[in-house]
């Protein structure tokens, strides 16, 4: 029984991290990489989908405190990844934390909820960009635009005004498209290069700043008030329930548009390409948070002041972002064109990493023999996880082609919520456990940021609801069926005891 609990000595670890010849990898990144990393992985569909989602469904234009709140969840949190990735420098990110500190069955746990994460999360993000592809092929005169039915899972509805169904979800064949191209491009060995990523981050960038500079003169003071709507129910156009309003709202939209942040923690899973870990890991971390952070604030407020939440309750909740422009900001259709473009190149390169994120941690989990050797599997010629990409490519498709882009984008945020949490744990465990080991960067007041880590992402985790609670709680005695099953066999680190 105590094995469960077996650690993996900080020592292996960092030897594992600086093992050379065909795995080792090449440190490249600077402090403004790591940023720009950060931020490219962050600027997503959470932005320019789900706050809409949220509007709608939860908050009304109080989505922007929920922005807030989101953003305190993911400081605290950010503030212990922080501690661990400059003490941990070791691609694997929360997983590697887990084993280092809380043990096998806990990293065992992260582990496979990252799976949530990256792997769902991907899906979430290649149904967002079959949103914004439609909305593209309207603009072009003459193009045919993908019928409702082969761009929707079979979960979803389309009503006329009268509310009657007029088509039906078949399979969301964009979002598998986008998904298969971007892991055979992975296969291939496509390494991101900080150029292209560079080129990418600045247009987001670009584009969030632009529709916050041309919005703010469109804001109808009408749309903000109240600020906070008061409670009630809403079921929306798929005839799924809601708390809307009060704090429960803001609470379940910081859970929806906690989407939104995932991804700065994906700086950390690059620690072993970074020049100097130990000072830059922080600085990309919280540095990418911070600017996306202030930026969310800004462009939930605009959004939400150009339209009303009607709008994004009816035509207005796909691709929100080009419908508000298009729809309330006479004169400004080429922004709408030139934000759709931007946005289905962001969104391609979180899909990316996601995908890259999702076969990292897989690669050292397979490593330590936790799962089959098939995900740590080199192809000969690119050196890249190529079953792995397959097999992802497989499981994240069936989400993208079959499952709505609501309950992924959620399964997502409490993943990724519940790990959090988890790491919020780890760093208050190991200075306990641990007190005199080297630490370049130190989390400030523990065991008090940590706690209030724990408390504001338990909150989202409890504003998200409990359909959300029962998929996690399915998804983590799935996962425990396959460690006992599987994984506690196969263990490297339990056959070496
Ligand atoms: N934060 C990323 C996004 O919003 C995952 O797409």
């Amino acid at each position: 029984m105590s094995k469960l609990w077996t650690r993996k000595p900080l020592s292996s670890l960092l030897g594992d991290s600086s093992t050379d010849g065909a795995h080792a990898l090449k440190k490249t990144l600077g402090p403004l990489n790591l940023v720009a990393l950060g931020v490219g992985a962050i600027i997503g569909a959470g932005l320019f989908v789900r706050t809409a989602a949220a509007a709608a469904n939860n908050a009304g234009p109080s989505v922007t405190l929920a922005f807030v709140v989101a953003g305190i969840g993911c400081a605290f949190a950010g503030l212990c990844y922080a501690e661990f990735a400059s003490m941990i420098p070791v691609a694997g990110s929360a997983y590697t934390y887990a084993y280092a500190t809380l043990g096998e069955l806990v990293a065992w746990i992260i582990g496979w909820d990252l799976i949530l994460e990256y792997g769902i999360g991907a899906a979430t993000v290649g149904i967002a960009w079959s949103e914004y592809l439609n909305k593209l092929l309207e603009f072009i005169p003459g193009a045919p635009t993908i019928p409702f039915a082969w761009c929707h899972s079979p979960f979803e509805v389309m009503r006329d005004a009268t509310g009657a169904v007029v088509s039906r979800g078949i399979m969301n064949v964009p979002a598998l498209f986008i998904i298969l191209m971007l892991s055979l491009l992975l296969i291939r060995g496509m390494k991101e290069s900080a150029f292209v990523n560079g080129i990418i981050v600045i247009t987001k960038v670009a584009i969030v700043i632009l529709i916050i500079i041309f919005g703010w003169g469109f804001i109808d003071p009408a749309n903000h008030h109240p600020l906070i709507p008061s409670p009630q129910i809403v079921v929306d156009s798929q005839g799924v329930s809601h708390h809307y309003g009060g704090i429960l709202g803001i609470l379940g939209a910081a859970g929806v548009v906690f989407f939104a942040f995932i991804g700065f923690d994906a700086v950390s899973t690059a620690a072993q390409e970074s020049i100097n870990p130990k000072r830059d890991m922080p600085i990309g971390i919280l540095g990418s948070l911070v600017v996306c952070t202030v930026l969310y604030i800004l462009f939930a407020h605009v959004l939400t002041g150009i339209a009303s939440v009607q709008d994004f309750r009816s035509s207005g909740r796909e691709a929100s972002v080009a419908f508000a422009i298009t729809r309330h900001m006479p004169g400004y259709g080429w922004l709408a064109k030139l934000v759709t473009v931007a946005i289905l190149a962001g969104f391609s390169s979180v899909i990316l990493v996601m995908l890259m994120g999702q076969s990292r941690v897989f690669f050292s989990m397979s490593q330590d023999g936790l799962v089959p050797k098939v995900f740590s599997d080199v192809h000969p010629k690119f050196r890249t996880p190529y079953k792995s990409n397959l097999l992802f490519f497989v499981f994240v498709g069936l989400f993208a082609a079959f499952v709505p882009g609501d309950i992924v984008g959620d399964m997502t945020s409490i993943g990724t919520l519940f790990a959090f949490v988890l790491v919020c744990v780890g760093v208050w465990v190991l200075r306990v456990r641990d007190p005199n080991a080297p630490r370049q960067f130190v989390t400030p007041m523990v065991p008090l940021v940590p706690i209030l880590g724990i408390i504001v992402n338990a909150a989202m985790i409890f504003g998200l609801g409990w359909p959300n609670w029962l998929r996690l709680g399915v998804w983590l005695v799935l996962g425990l069926t396959i460690y006992f099953g599987y994984s506690r066999k196969h263990s490297k680190l339990t056959a070496a005891k």
